[in-house]
């Protein structure tokens, strides 16, 4: 195995034609070791047999990680044929099963082996073809083919990792030992484990937009993150600990389980981990392609929903409160340990990259600061759902690598196991699976009195809420101000840059309130609608917002709106964001020098008793504005509770004069109307316009 040991590639440093050679390496060693996992299987027979119900059957991965660079080249036009449409199109795409009882019946009609192989060939040329002759320039860019290159290897490097987890759930009697490197075979007693305290502090997460190494799209952007103090044990838990646990009657005990957790042990009639065996009284082990006598002293290798079943019983028994790690805790442990990135460092500090073992080996192996296995050995569960750090942004080119796992329901695994290599033994790396899925992973408890916080950064998908964000925060039909900034400094005009205290009755995305907020004495927005209003509390809390639109038909635009590209931060401690019924509007909004209407009142179910008292809601002297379609709901409003839009005495009564004649009691009109044109993207090449004229009345006295 040590001829095929690579690390991922610097694409930022060195001389051109060095690096062509070095990534062509880097290329030849993963195809070589990729194939190398196979051999494990018995026969070809092997290759049609499935190691876990819910994922393809194996010749699909030996097909699958070939077929990724031809179509990858293909997409990014780096290629102009493909070779095999049939096969580039039965070896796309995975199983990425939604829940532990979601079964794939689809029926395939899988090739040969040896046509798969005869592919594998030709791809490989294809590869080849391009590694020699593609333009390349450093620092590789994310649009450069050598990004796409670097892509395809470091697809087929997880590949090899969650192919090896596949073939560990076959039969035992499918596999043959010994052809893929070498079992650990240190075995002993578990050491005591032992709760070690780390110092809290600010960390600041995301990897650079420039960082020399490949990365997936989910690992740029930023985050910061303050930790509190926290203790955490030294070893990883070991299947010696995990024992007790499952002696204690773990697996029985409903109340140590999440409500998620107990639902995929009942499902599963789980009553130990998944690669453990009970012969008589003595358990054993599956390892890739053997079994062993259980080694106690290894880290145990469970799912999330087993490991947070194993620290909430850790904490019923003990008074205390134990979980997992978050993503920040854990590197801030990295930190405390000088763990230092690939590209930093001599040799490898653990159990990691097929360097050592292709096993697990012992928890007190491998000592890295006051603690063991911070990375390599198994992977250790986090708590934190994976999700976009601020600034993420879709590759263009694998769309789909990221963002379906953004959905609260995969969480994070950090620190690489054994056979994690390439990316998946950096520091950045942000893999994530369901929490009952099995990889080689483990987990190391922590103490922490700390509530644990889980960010929620999804994808905002309804559409009336998305399309709500397009209007306000894009510029869609190519205006240099859309309405919402259009109508913020018709106000700001009004108001000689200074409109006090403001309420704003139709908040909608926000857009109108960060506006104004730098110039206003406080302002306060409501919105009827809670699904609107979840946008801009998103936006004030976190600075950004995301959601998702659908462009024709099945194809998706993945936005994300940043408070300070868009509007500068300043003031936004002064908007309160409020979900409120405009129609029934309480006492305590009141004592404004500016009400804003953006179109409400043709939403409300009494405009007219409206305008007759919302004189009360202003300082003396204070300004309402209202910005209008005059599209009265007939079924939502009662004609005599509409201003106008009717004839009187057989004379037509337009909106504006029928609003003009009802303030009139209290107001003075002080500005001419004026007309704003508000464009709603319904998909890129489809909007509806609006115009809505703008009126401006002062109180009187
Ligand atoms: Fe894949």
């Amino acid at each position: 195995m040590e001829q095929l040991i690579t690390h991922t590639i610097d694409l930022k440093n060195g001389n051109i034609n060095d690096k062509r050679r070095e990534i062509r390496d880097y290329f030849e060693k993963t195809w070589a070791v990729d194939e190398l996992l196979y051999t494990q299987l018995k026969s070809h027979e092997i290759f049609y047999h499935r190691g876990d119900p819910l994922r393809h059957v194996l010749l699909f991965y030996l097909g699958h990680t070939a077929v990724f660079y031809i179509n990858k080249f293909f997409l990014a036009k780096i290629i102009d044929n493909r070779i095999n449409p049939a096969f580039e199109s039965i070896f796309a795409i995975g199983v990425d099963e939604m829940s532990w009882d979601d079964l794939d019946e689809r029926h395939y009609n899988w090739p040969k082996v040896s046509e798969v192989r005869e592919y594998r060939n030709k791809a490989k040329a294809v590869i080849l073809d391009v590694i020699d002759n593609a333009p390349l320039k450093l620092p590789v860019a994310w649009d450069d083919p050598f990004w796409i290159v670097m892509m395809g290897i470091e697809h087929e490097r997880i590949h090899l990792e969650t192919s090896s987890v596949l073939i560990r759930q076959l039969p035992l009697n499918e596999v043959v030992a010994g052809r893929f490197g070498f079992v650990c075979t240190e075995f002993g007693t578990a050491p005591a484990n032992e709760m070690l305290a780390v110092p809290g502090g600010e960390m600041k997460l995301g990897k650079p937009a420039d960082h020399h190494f490949y990365g997936w799209d989910n690992e740029y952007g930023s985050h910061t993150e303050n930790v509190a103090d926290f203790k955490t044990s030294k070893y990883l838990c070991s299947n010696a600990e995990f024992l007790e646990f499952i002696n204690a009657g773990g697996y029985e005990t409903q109340s140590y389980w999440t409500e998620e957790g107990w639902h995929w042990r009942n499902f599963k009639q789980a009553e130990m981990p998944l690669f453990w065996r009970k012969d008589g009284n003595e358990y054993r082990l599956r390892l890739v392609a053997e079994e062993i006598a259980m080694p106690w002293n290894w880290p145990v290798e469970v799912n999330y929903l087993e490991a947070k079943a194993y620290c909430n019983w850790r904490s019923a028994r003990e008074g205390k409160t134990y979980r997992l790690p978050t993503e920040a805790e854990w590197y801030r442990l990295a930190e405390q340990c000088k763990i230092t990135d690939v590209s930093e460092r001599n040799s490898t500090p653990g159990n990691l990259n097929l360097e050592k073992f292709s096993s697990p080996c012992p928890v007190d192996k491998f000592p890295q600061g006051d603690f063991y296995d911070v990375v390599g050995n198994v992977w250790q569960w986090t708590e934190t759902p994976i999700t976009g750090f601020a600034g993420f942004k879709v590759h263009p080119m694998y769309d789909d690598f990221s963002t379906p796992t953004f959905d609260g329901k995969h969480n994070i695994i950090k620190g690489g196991s054994w056979i994690s290599t390439g990316n998946e033994a950096t520091l950045h790396s942000r893999y994530a699976f369901r929490r009952h899925f099995y990889q080689h992973a483990g987990f190391r408890i922590v103490e922490s009195e700390q509530p644990l916080v889980i960010r929620n950064n999804e994808y905002e998908t309804d559409s009336e809420v998305t399309l709500a964000c397009e209007t306000e925060w894009t510029n869609p039909g190519g205006q240099t101000q859309n309405f919402t900034q259009q109508l913020a400094a018709h106000l700001l005009e009004i108001t000689n840059g200074k409109p006090g205290k403001v309420l704003d009755l139709n908040a909608d995305t926000g857009r109108l309130a960060f506006e104004l907020a730098p110039f206003a004495e406080n302002i306060t927005a409501i919105d009827f609608s809670a699904r609107f209003i979840r946008m801009p509390v998103q936006m004030l809390e976190q600075g950004f917002m995301r959601y998702i639109v659908t462009d024709e038909c099945e194809l998706l635009h993945y936005r994300e709106i940043v408070l300070n590209e868009k509007v500068k931060i300043s003031g936004s401690e002064k908007i309160q964001f409020l979900q409120d019924n405009a129609n029934n509007l309480k006492a305590l909004y009141s004592g404004y020098n500016l009400i804003v209407l953006p179109q409400l009142l043709e939403e409300l179910t009494s405009p007219v008793g409206f305008l007759q008292k919302i004189h009360e809601r202003l300082l003396p002297g204070g300004l309402l504005v209202i910005a209008s379609t005059y599209d009265w709901d007939r079924n939502h409003t009662e004609r005599s509770e509409r201003p106008g839009g009717f004839k009187r005495d057989g004379e037509p009564v337009s909106s504006y004069e029928g609003i003009k004649e009802i303030l009139s009691a209290h107001f003075n009109e002080i500005v001419p109307p004026v007309n704003l044109t508000q464009i709603r993207p319904l998909s890129s090449r489809t909007s509806e316009y609006r115009i809505c004229e703008v009126t401006v009345w002062k109180m009187k006295g």
